[in-house]
């Protein structure tokens, strides 16, 4: 058989075994034409290359050896490429190297087997093909300055892995999904179908801020103003009511209310939330901030930013309207109390006049034990927690009651002139109406009620306090009686060497 035939049979069928074999083990490698074309080629250059007719011909074998070269590395390439390059990174789903850092792998190959074929192959010194290759290319490099500078934007977006295709972000505002990112642009569709195709440099230049695509959950702030008579901790619980409720809002991270700033016409709050619904942000925004006018107006509040109040003022009575409704509010609080219902009806009206609204957060004393105190309050919004100090420092301190609104506390050092009997603290926001001891001395001695049920409320809050410290004081001596009776036990069966001594 003639043997230039043989030997190229044979590069063939041995090559084509090795491209099952890889195409078996290797899933990502798809159809192989490029390893079937190097195949081919390198059986056709050694068959010809064994071949008396032409193996003279230095031209032609020159071009094949090179074409095989060629086609050899990207066939290499393409082995690298679906076996290392293209498997799944971190996120499992997107290759572990870019597509575009790939491509130039890919280039960047041929480039220097080409340049090793020109110099070893066809004998054409490597400097002369460097400094013809350098002056191809800064000619190259000045006509395509700006199609470079995509390009290298590109690869630099793709070596920060910054955005990915599927990614959602907003372009200089606009929100929208990266469909495709190729060498020199980066297309985009927002919610409206339109397609974007932006450069890459202009997306590397522009404010551009990534949201993902929806695996991991990121923030978004919304600003409202809320008018400055609204204490700090009832605009955020309504707020944060509005956070509770808006569909989209992740529970976790916990949404978060804040004030951002005192601003000319209302303080600027800012409501923090999370969500994973980064591909509708303008469907989220507006159920936010709709649930935000909802929440706001149920909790009694104006509408928010911009606002403008327009104080009225009443000349013959020198009180602002607003003031004359708050008066009549307290009237109303005061006059429904147990505690003040022996009064008449101008007494309430005069006692409404001598009280003052004190705003408390979540936390705040209102009261310290011990401190010297003449003052009543009464609790119009939110509530308090009363908590005596414990004896022993190693034990906590006593709680004795919850009070909410109606309710008064201040009582027993404003009838007795001793200091403070408890603590009382805001348990959320609270709002409290203060009586100084002066304000309240000429009510007390006209109206006998009022006298009864402070002097009930002393009472029967000293018997109760006196009830949960001597609980605590059983509880604590039954835990010592365990503790010497344990303790005695040991010593009992070390004593008789019994286990357990
Ligand atoms: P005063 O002692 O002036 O300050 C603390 C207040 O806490 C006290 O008045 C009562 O009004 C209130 N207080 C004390 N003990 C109790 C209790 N056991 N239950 C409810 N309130 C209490």
């Amino acid at each position: 058989m003639n043997l230039p035939i043989l030997y190229a049979a044979a590069t063939l069928v041995l090559g084509e075994v090795l491209v099952l074999c890889l195409r078996r083990f290797v899933p990502r490698l798809g159809r192989g034409l490029v390893l079937h074309g190097a195949v081919g080629l390198a059986a056709l250059t050694i068959g010809l290359g064994r071949s008396e007719w032409f193996r003279d011909d230095s031209r032609l074998m020159a071009a094949l050896t090179t074409s095989t070269l060629v086609v050899g590395v990207l066939a290499l390439y393409a082995v690298l490429d679906a076996s290392v390059l293209q498997r799944p990174g971190k996120d499992r789903l997107t290759p572990r190297v870019p597509a575009l850092l790939r491509e130039l792998g890919r280039v960047l190959a041929v480039l220097a087997v080409g340049l090793f074929a020109l110099s070893v192959v066809h004998g054409i010194p490597l400097s002369a093909v460097l400094v013809s290759s350098t002056v191809v290319s800064a000619v190259i490099g000045l006509s395509l300055q700006d199609v470079l500078k995509n390009v290298f934007a590109g690869i630099s977006m793709q070596l920060e892995a910054a955005p990915r295709v599927g990614d959602w972000l907003t372009l200089d505002g606009l929100p929208a999904k990266v469909v495709e990112m190729s060498w020199r642009t980066t297309r985009l569709r927002t919610n409206e179908g339109h397609m974007i195709v932006e450069p890459n440099a202009r997306i590397a230049d522009s404010r551009l801020t990534q949201l993902g695509n929806g695996t991991v959950p990121v923030a978004f702030g919304f600003e409202v103003g809320l008018p400055y008579d609204a204490p700090p901790a009832q605009a955020k619980t309504a707020l944060m009511a509005a956070a509770a409720s808006a569909p989209g809002v992740l529970g976790k991270p916990v949404p978060q209310a804040m004030i951002r700033e005192y601003g000319d016409s209302a303080i600027l709050y800012e409501l923090r939330v999370w969500t994973r619904q980064v591909d509708h942000i303008t469907v989220f925004r507006d159920a936010v901030f709709s649930r935000i006018w909802y929440e706001v107006h149920r909790a009694g509040l104006s509408v928010p930013f911009p606002i403008r109040t327009v104080h009225m003022q009443d000349e013959a009575t020198g009180r602002t309207e607003s003031a004359q409704r708050e008066q009549q509010r307290i009237v109303d609080l005061l006059g429904g109390l147990v505690l003040f219902e022996g009064l008449a009806g101008d007494a309430v009206a005069s006692l409404a006049r001598c009280t003052r609204r004190l705003y408390f957060d979540a936390g705040e004393r209102l009261v310290e034990e011990g401190e010297p105190g003449d003052s009543l309050f009464i609790i119009d919004r939110g509530s308090v927690v009363v908590t005596k100090a414990s004896d022993s420092a190693a034990s906590a301190n006593l709680e004795l009651a919850v009070l909410s609104a109606g309710s008064f506390f201040g009582e027993m050092s404003l009838l007795t002139g001793e200091p403070r009997s408890a603590t009382v603290q805001a348990e959320g926001g609270c709002e409290v109406l203060l009586l100084c001891k002066e304000d309240l001395a000429p009510m007390l001695e006209g109206d006998p009620t009022m006298a009864e049920v402070l002097c009930r409320a002393v009472a029967e809050r000293n018997q109760a306090t006196e009830d949960a410290v001597a609980r605590r004081r059983a509880r604590l001596d039954e835990r010592g009686v365990a503790h010497d009776t344990g303790s005695i036990l040991r010593r009992v069966r070390h004593f008789f060497r019994l286990p357990g001594g």
